[in-house]
This record gives structure tokens, C-alpha cells and sequence, in this order.
């Protein structure tokens, strides 16, 4: 949701506040601009659609100075013109912004009526009226700046150059993330940290409420009722600064071919394999002493928790309600009794989970986290954060993340059923075993079955409309299929429960819609065959994705067979990710979609 970023420096910045928006550019891509002061003076380019047409612009009309922001947007208030791109402007006032000022309607009522006039539609000019407003009225730009931060209700994460102010920047936080960066004789500001590797690893978060002066060699920071504070300077990943596609054509073909290590550097946080067991880690949500579990998510994370809801009820018998985020926090739900609650997100920022969990620590519970960005805001507030070790994940469709995810529900749902005694010591043992494979399983699976997904995925990106069945944890990743296929081929994909087919769905297939049917030779592969039989007996085309032993049990004719090896139930959902994985993506790479960046998409959704 927008990517912000900022430097004051020694070099021309324009360049280098381009090259941080490209690793911002997951967070939004309709339009983008930068902004520069040079000799005191303020002066802007923007362009509508993606990164590359600033880079044109600034191409034929370059930009001096050596202190500059940028910005890149994804729209919320105001169409996706070069207009209504940041920075916007206001009497020597220039600013960018990530979230939502909720009472920007209000504010700008105000200043209209005290003679402002408007020139976007956007909720981020109020902010730099605002500010101008009171610099007019005499106050310096740090007491116009502490008065406006006051003004404002809702999210932000704001950058701000002032007019003949060649010495500083200012930014604030409040909700979506900021990273201060220290440099030698230079700082810089980012929406994360990544953004910030090519300049520096030494990074400050800001919190809530915070707000700060940047100049070349110091920040301050202050807090929202404008005392100074410290925060503590972390460094940052050294993964943060390998965001870039190596031989792979996308982000996320890469990620897909890096989960065999991803998920074997998750698991091996979670379980020692040379003992058998999982690590004390895996049970520090007091498993033993809850009666119930709720979690919270959104998107591939929310389908992350509903396997873990699986897993964990199966497993450790322990009852869990699961919701997606934006849904979760309104419910009003009450919490009784002994619950914890856990939340999933790769971003670790995402507004919805971040509610959701602000409004179960508010009721007392223990609240648990599943994050890839360790630093971020839902780790933070956590008590206990349970890290994925997935890397930076650059294509917003999420791949790699979630199968981190999944892997840190499967050794937590052993982490439960030892502490609550569900699991005797060899059923550890063989789960831990079937889990020490997975790395493997998905590293041949990937390249077994590449070649006959490629040429399916041609047959597919020919129908406009696709089912995806499956029953049990063959459901969820039924609905993940969907998800990954709508999000970036932009085929309609619609996912079933099995066993609801014919409570609806049934009256649509036809030869024109595709149904996939995820059924491995499970303890549902009967019931699932018989749904397949009433597919095929109304003329629907079956793609069929099982085991070698599904392959064997069913002389169904289908558009398609994939065969995967034969594994244990637990580790299924695992492996059978990887042929839905590579349909989305073939497909999509045939109809020839931005596949890193689909449309209207971002990957870190920090506004309602
Ligand atoms: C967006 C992304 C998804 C992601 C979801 C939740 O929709 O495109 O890939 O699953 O947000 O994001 P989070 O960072 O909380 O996992």
C-alpha cells in the first residue's frame, strides 16, 4: 500500500530514490514520483503506471539535489493519475504518504473554507495544506509539522521536504511502518528496511505516534507529545539486499524454486531432526494450558491458518476458530475462559491482522505470531513470535510465505499434541521424519512436474472460468489454486468444498469450465472420486491432481493427470502446493499478465 521513501545526501538523489522505489514497488505500482530540493527550491517529476515511466520522465528532464523523497502508490483516494501522484505540493510544502487520513474530508472543509484550494483528489494534500496553513501563520516547520501530526486521524507514514530547508527532512509514523536509516554522513527513510539495503543495514524503527527530523548526520525523534526519545538501531537482514531475480524471469518463479531451502531453514528453527523432536520453540504458546485457539489472517496467510486449523484440531485436539482478519476484528466476539490467539502474516504489517490482534491483547489473551519480517509492527506486539525464515518475498502472490507458514503450523500443531499429550513420543517421531522430507519431496516434485504443467497451462489460459474442488486440507489448497490463479491470470477460479458440489456449483459445469480436483489417496480420496464421476457424467473436463495410488484407483478420463509421489497424509498439503503454484504461474506467464505485479494487487495491505 504505497511505498515511501526519502534521503538526505551527497549525491544527486533522484537516481538513488529511484533505485529504493523499485524495491518498494511491491507495495503499490500506479503511479509514482520524486521530489528534490536544489538550491533551496522545490521540484517534482510524476508518472502514471509503473516505475519505468518516472524513469522516462526523469530521463529527457532530470532532477537535482541531493535531499529528496518519492513515492510509490497504490490508490485509495483519487484515480491513479499523474495529477493525483505524490509528492503533493503546497507553498513550498512537499510531501508523500502511505495509509489513509480518515478525516482528511473534514480537514479540507476547513481549509477550504479558510481559502484553500485544492488540486487533487487525494487525502494526502491535506496534509501538506495543512502544513503550509500554519507556516504561513508563523510557526516553524517542526511546530507546524508537531501541530499537523496532532490534526490528523488515521494511518500514515509520511515523508516532508520544506522550501529552502536544504538541511532536513521530517517523517512520521503512525500505523504503517517507517525505517530510518543511518548512513555515513547521509540518512534516509523507507517503508522498510529493504528498500534501504543498497545505502545502509543500520536502521531505526519508528513506533506509533513517533515522529522525526532527519538531517545529514543525526535524527531526532520524538514522540507524539513531542518529547525526545531513543529507539534502538538494528541491522538488517543481510538477506534484505538479494532482492533481485538472478536467472529466474520472475520473482515469483524464483520464490516457488527456493522453497526446498526456505521451508528447510523454517523446519529446522522448529525441530531438531537429529533427535526427533520439535524444539522447545514450537510449544511456547502454552498449548497445554488453552482450551481453545483463535487466529486471524488475511489472504494466502488466512489459507496458511486454515491447514494449521487442521493440523492443530487433528493433531492436538485442540479446538480452533480461524476468520479472516477484516472480518475478525468487528465481530465483537467475546473471549471467555483460557484461549491464546495467533495471527499470521508475512508482512507483519497488514491492518486488518494487526486489529484483530490489538483487540484479543486488549482482552487479555496471549497473543502468538507467525511473521516473516521479524522487526515488523504484529512482531512487535506479539508475546510470542514465531518466525518463518522465508527471505523477502518480492511477487505479491504470496508462494514461498506460505509454505513457510504451513511449516510452522506443522511443527507447532506437534509442538501441541506433545504438551497436551494428544501424541505419543513415536507419533512425534514420525511426523518430525515425514516433515525432515519435505525439502526434498518439493525440490524433485518442482522439476518433475514443470514441463507438464507449462504445457497444460496453455490448454487452461483458454477458458475464462475454472472449479477447483478438494476435501479436508485438499479444500484449502482447492482455495488457495483459486486465489493464486484469479490474482494473477485473471481466469474467474472459484473454490469447493467437494462434498458442496452439488448443493450449487454443479449446475455450472459444463465443457466450458475446467474443474480441478485435488484428491491424493487419502482418507477422502473415495468420496472425492464420486464427485469427479458426477463432473465427468455432465460433460465437465476433469484436471486431476493425486498420487501415484490416486492415479491407480480412478479410470477417469480427465483433460489432465498429475501424478505426485506417494507421501504421508500430514505432509501432503505440502507438496501438492507446488502443481497449483506452477498452474498460476504457467498460466499466467502464457497470457502474458504482470505476474510479479497483477493488477489493482499490492503485496502489503496496510489500510482498510
Ligand atoms: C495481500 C498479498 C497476499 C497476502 C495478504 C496478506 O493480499 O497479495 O499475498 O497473503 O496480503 O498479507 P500478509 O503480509 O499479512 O501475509
Amino acid at each position: 500500500m504505497c511505498g515511501i521513501v526519502a534521503i538526505i545526501g551527497k549525491h544527486r538523489v533522484a537516481p538513488l530514490l529511484v533505485d529504493a522505489l523499485k524495491r518498494l514497488e511491491y507495495r503499490g505500482y500506479d503511479s509514482a514520483g520524486v521530489a528534490t530540493l536544489q538550491d533551496g527550491m522545490l521540484d517534482r517529476r510524476r508518472a502514471e503506471g509503473k516505475l519505468v515511466n518516472l524513469e522516462k520522465v526523469l530521463a529527457e528532464n532530470p532532477l537535482g539535489g541531493t535531499i529528496g523523497i518519492g513515492h510509490t502508490r497504490w490508490a485509495t483516494h483519487g484515480a491513479p493519475t499523474e495529477n493525483n501522484a505524490h509528492p503533493h505540493f503546497c507553498e513550498g510544502v512537499a510531501v508523500v504518504h502511505n495509509g489513509i487520513i480518515e478525516n482528511f474530508s473534514e480537514i479540507r472543509d476547513q481549509l477550504t473554507s479558510a481559502g484553500a484550494h485544492f488540486s487533487t483528489e487525494t487525502d494526502t494534500e491535506v496534509i501538506a495544506q495543512l502544513l503550509a496553513s500554519l507556516l504561513r501563520s508563523g510557526k516553524t516547520p517542526k511546530e507546524a509539522m508537531q501541530a499537523t501530526l496532532s490534526s490528523l486521524k488515521g494511518a500514515y507514514a509520511l515523508a516532508v521536504l520544506f522550501e529552502g530547508e536544504n538541511e532536513q527532512i521530517m517523517g512520521a509514523r503512525n500505523g504503517p511502518p517507517l525505517a530510518i536509516g543511518h548512513g555515513d554522513g547521509e540518512m534516509f527513510i523507507g517503508s522498510d528496511a529493504i528498500a534501504l539495503s543498497p545505502f545502509t543495514d543500520d536502521i531505526t524503527y519508528l513506533e506509533d505516534g513517533d515522529w522525526a527530523i532527519l538531517n545529514r548526520d543525526h535524527v531526532e525523534i520524538f514522540n507524539a507529545d513531542g518529547n525526545t526519545v531513543q529507539r534502538p538501531r538494528s541491522k538488517a537482514s543481510s538477506a534484505y539486499a538479494q532482492v533481485e531475480k538472478g536467472n529466474y524471469r520472475h520473482f515469483m518463479e524464483k520464490e516457488i524454486y527456493e522453497q526446498p531451502e526456505v521451508i528447510s531453514h523454517t523446519l529446522t528453527h522448529y525441530i531438531d531432526f537429529a533427535t526427533g523432536k520439535v524444539r522447545e520453540v514450537s510449544s511456547q504458546l502454552d498449548f497445554a494450558d488453552i482450551d481453545s485457539l483463535k487466529i486471524a489472517a488475511c489472504g494466502s496467510a488466512y489459507l496458511a491458518g486454515q491447514f494449521g486449523k487442521n493440523w492443530l484440531e487433528r493433531y492436538a485436539r485442540l479446538p480452533v476458530e480461524i476468520d479472516v482478519a477484516s472480518e475478525f476484528r468487528y465481530r465483537e466476539m467475546p473471549l471467555p475462559g483460557r484461549q491464546a490467539a495467533l495471527f499470521v502474516s508475512q508482512s507483519g504489517e497488514t491492518a486488518d491482522t494487526l486489529a484483530s490482534l490489538r483487540y484479543c491483547k486488549n482482552n487479555g489473551l496471549r497473543i502468538g505470531s507467525i511473521v516473516n519480517v521479524r522487526e515488523s509492527t504484529i512482531a512487535r506486539e506479539s508475546d510470542v513470535v514465531f518466525p518463518t525464515l522465508a527471505g523477502p518475498e518480492i511477487g505479491v502472490a504470496s508462494t514461498k510465505a506460505l509454505t513457510c507458514q504451513m511449516s510452522v503450523f506443522a511443527a507447532l500443531a506437534i509442538g501441541a499434541g506433545r504438551a497436551r499429550n494428544t501424541l505419543s513420543e513415536a507419533e512425534e517421531k514420525d511426523m518430525v521424519r515425514s516433515l525432515s522430507e519435505v525439502p526434498r519431496i518439493t525440490g524433485s516434485v518442482l522439476h518433475q512436474i514443470q514441463p507438464q504443467l507449462e504445457i497444460l497451462s496453455r490448454e487452461l489460459s483458454k477458458f475464462h472460468n475454472v472449479l477447483y474442488l478438494g476435501r479436508g486440507n485438499n479444500y484449502t489448497l482447492a482455495l488457495e489454486g483459486a486465489l493464486k490463479l484469479k490474482e494473477i491470470s485473471y481466469i474467474h477460479a472459484e473454490a469447493y468444498a467437494a462434498g458442496e458440489l452439488k448443493h450449487g456449483p454443479i449446475a455450472l459445469i459444463d465443457e466450458n469450465m475446467p474443474v480441478i480436483v485435488i484428491a491424493p489417496h487419502d482418507r477422502h480420496f473415495e468420496k472425492t472420486v464420486s464427485n469427479m464421476q458426477e463432473v465427468a457424467a455432465r460433460g465437465g473436463r476433469i484436471i486431476f491432481i493425486t498420487d501415484e495410488n490416486g492415479a491407480r484407483a480412478s479410470n477417469l478420463e480427465t483433460m489432465a493427470t498429475i501424478v505426485l509421489p506417494n507421501v504421508d497424509e500430514f505432509i501432503m498439503p505440502l507438496i501438492f502446493m507446488l502443481p497449483i503454484q506452477l498452474l498460476a504461474y504457467h498460466t499466467a506467464v502464457f497470457m502474458g499478465t504482470d505476474v510479479d505485479q497483477p493488477r489493482n494487487l499490492a503485496k502489503s495491505v496496510t489500510v482498510e
